[in-house]
């Protein structure tokens, strides 16, 4: 079976490597010549533990190739739709790449297509697509239109893609929606399927929810505060409960990354252009950008006046196992501290300071140790295992002052003041 993947991104590239892993012939489309030829040599355009080498070992197999000829649209029955699908500065998503790739589609086709949407699009999309397709056409062939949104995980895509909770199809005709659940017939896990509106609202509904459960916690967090109780036991107790479940309970400086935000956004924005209210979660998204000033008043609080002092900030990526920036905490943290004159010192495993960020008062450091040295206050903003079992006995002596502002919950706070730190997590003691 021939399958051509358009949009070689973190979801592109990931559902290329699997559909080949799966016994598909498939090819990797994307107009970014670099971003081709890198693929083509066997190297990720982003960091994803695991990834790489099945890669390489597809390509090596022949079931794994990539191009930038956008005419390979007509060589393929199966289009799967990976691009990219943005927030627009109001919050709605902005589906241009997506409609040019229809429209292509719609222009080249001279036999029938399965067209499959895994980018993640608002209720309503696959309609569009449909009929972006069939405006373009030059004569009537028939076509369908899929949803089948992705619900991988950065730093686990690997393991979400052979593994996952759950497969969601979406599609009009019983037997269009069995060919694309014929594609992922090795895996073993429930699969529901739907019509293609109800499948994009699943994948909406899945992260909004997830978000939530996020923000609650961090709301907690901050009347734990106040009534000394630690939200890291509260969630612990909670989560024994099976229908509250023990994940997403983590509070901390907020989520980050390149779903949660701009999802829910996404559907607020929905709910706003048919007048319906989603009062949570406006609320949901007030709380998780207050969530990291929360962590800067305490800063603020125990250091007194930040000009001229030296922050070590650990972790930029806004979740470990990934080199990802995009809404990272983090960097809301450094531009706060930046605004107040403090002078930074950054560490992170593999992420890099974006480039808009690099001014002479921050400085990034190879090791964990040099970031330490004579700083006045550690903040961590991201939960990367090096920091989290790091040797916190000795970094002690490297700091100026020993203040810990642990934006993720993950250190042991009493060892930390025992060992003579001064501690402050979010709601954790
Ligand atoms: C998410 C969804 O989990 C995935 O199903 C979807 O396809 C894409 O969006 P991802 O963005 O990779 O995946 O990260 P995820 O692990 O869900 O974490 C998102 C953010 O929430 C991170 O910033 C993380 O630090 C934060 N988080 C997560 C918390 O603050 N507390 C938690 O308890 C869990």
């Amino acid at each position: 079976m021939n399958i051509l993947v358009i949009g070689t991104g973190y979801v592109g590239a990931t559902t290329a490597i699997l559909l080949a892993k799966l016994g598909a012939n498939v090819t990797g489309l994307d107009l970014d010549e670099g971003k081709i030829k890198q693929l083509q040599d066997g190297i990720l355009t982003f960091y994803e533990p695991g990834l790489e080498p099945l890669l390489q070992e597809q390509l090596q197999e022949g079931h794994l190739t990539f191009t930038t000829n956008a005419m390979a649209v007509e060589q393929h029955e199966i289009i799967f739709i990976c691009v990219g699908t943005p927030s627009r500065y109001d919050g709605s998503t902005d589906l241009s790449a997506v409609r040019k790739v229809a429209e292509r589609i719609g222009q080249q086709m001279s036999s029938p297509k399965l067209v499959v949407i895994k980018s993640t699009v608002p209720p309503g999309t696959q309609k569009r697509v449909k009929r972006w397709i069939q405006e373009k056409q030059t004569k009537p062939i028939s076509f369908d239109v899929v949803s089948n949104p992705e619900f991988l995980r950065e730093g686990n895509a690997v393991y979400d893609a052979f593994h996952p909770d759950r497969i969601i199809i979406g599609s009009d005709t019983e037997a269009a929606g069995k060919q694309v659940h014929a594609l992922f017939n090795a895996i073993d896990c429930p699969v529901v399927l739907t019509n293609p509106q109800t499948a994009e609202m699943i994948k909406y509904a899945s992260n909004a929810f997830l978000a939530a459960k996020i923000s609650y916690m961090n709301e907690l967090a901050r009347l734990c505060d106040e009534i000394e109780v630690s939200v890291t036991t509260v969630a612990e107790g909670m989560g024994y409960d099976p229908r509250i479940g023990r994940s997403f309970l983590q509070a901390g400086i907020g989520y980050g990354g390149s779903c949660f935000p701009k999802d829910v956004r996404s559907l607020l924005s929905l709910g706003a252009e048919l007048d319906t209210e989603l009062g949570i979660l406006k609320r949901v998204v007030e709380v998780n950008h207050s969530q990291y000033r929360y962590l800067m008043k305490k800063v603020k609080r125990k250091l007194g006046l930040l000009r001229g002092k030296r922050i070590a900030i650990l972790g930029l990526s806004f979740k470990p196992e990934t080199d990802d920036l995009r809404e990272a905490p983090a960097l809301a943290v450094i531009s706060e501290l930046m605004e107040h004159g403090a002078l930074l010192k950054v560490h992170d495993p593999v992420a890099k300071l974006p480039r808009e960020m690099q001014f002479p008062s921050i400085k990034s450091f190879p090791t964990i140790e040099e970031t330490l040295l004579g700083a006045h206050a550690v903040i961590l903003c991201t939960e990367w295992k090096a920091y989290v079992e790091g040797d916190w006995e000795s970094w002690r002596r490297l700091l100026t002052e020993p203040y810990v502002f642990d934006g993720r919950n993950v250190l042991n706070a009493s060892r930390l003041k025992s060992l003579g730190y001064h501690y402050e997590g979010i709601g954790a003691r």
